[in-house]
């Protein structure tokens, strides 16, 4: 069964608090969203191989630890997904950025694609699927299989707050994905948002309603 890892680092914590608040505006949000997946990529690469490398130091040689060419594609869902890209690209500034667009139809809350443009060499890398909310788990689930339809193997998901049904819904259909989560929330509403949640992810992002 695939991991679901809770990120509880102060910092995430403090932040993801200052997220959630309706007081906080457009501006505060994105960079705080931004910060808080730099914060977890951090975790995210954790069991990144480490090889040895020879490095002269201005006053030795010494053998120091690098990344073992890894190949990373970071994949948001848009468009709420976009308003984490900057934060991990500051950690992992080789990744490439993959773009998988669904909507969830507001009747029927089904993931609807409506763009899909993926890195070449999608089966080479270790994709990691970028959304700030995970509430019925529709798109999340969607955007994995459209990358296993292309040939990747390797994915990890990263969500700022999940409910617990977006996180058995996922686990139902790919049990080899692990879960990164900043929260794990109470349940969703009638309408599939998360409570208490943050609201809607990509209007609080982009000034939208
Ligand atoms: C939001 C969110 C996720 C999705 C989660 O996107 O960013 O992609 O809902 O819901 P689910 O787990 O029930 O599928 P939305 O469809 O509102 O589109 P947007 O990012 O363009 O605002
Ligand atoms: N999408 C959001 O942006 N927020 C939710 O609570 C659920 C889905």
């Amino acid at each position: 069964m695939a991991i679901v890892h809770v990120l509880d680092h102060p910092l995430i914590q403090h932040k993801l608090s200052l997220i959630r608040d309706e007081n906080t505006g457009s501006k505060d949000f994105r960079e705080l969203v931004e910060e808080v997946a730099m914060l977890m990529a951090y975790e995210v690469t954790r069991d990144f191989p480490l090889q040895d490398v020879e490095v002269k130091t201005p006053v030795a040689t010494m053998k120091a630890k690098s990344i073992a060419g890894k190949k990373v594609g970071l994949i948001p869902i848009l468009r709420a997904g976009l308003g984490m890209v900057d934060g991990m690209l500051k950690l992992i500034p080789t990744a490439k950025v993959g773009h998988v667009g669904l909507y969830r139809d507001p009747e029927t809350l089904k993931p609807v694609e409506y763009y899909c443009k993926l890195p070449t060499d999608v089966e080479e890398r270790d994709l990691i699927v970028i959304d700030p909310m995970l509430a019925t788990g529709g798109s999340a689930t969607a955007a994995i299989t459209f990358l296993k339809e292309r040939g990747a193997k390797n994915i990890k998901l990263m969500c700022l707050i999940a409910a617990p049904e977006g996180i058995r819904e996922v686990q139902s259909y790919h049990n080899d994905v692990d879960i990164f989560v900043a929260a794990v929330d109470d349940h969703l509403n009638d309408h599939g948002y998360i409570i208490p949640g943050l609201g809607d992810a990509g209007d609080r992002l982009f000034g939208t309603k």
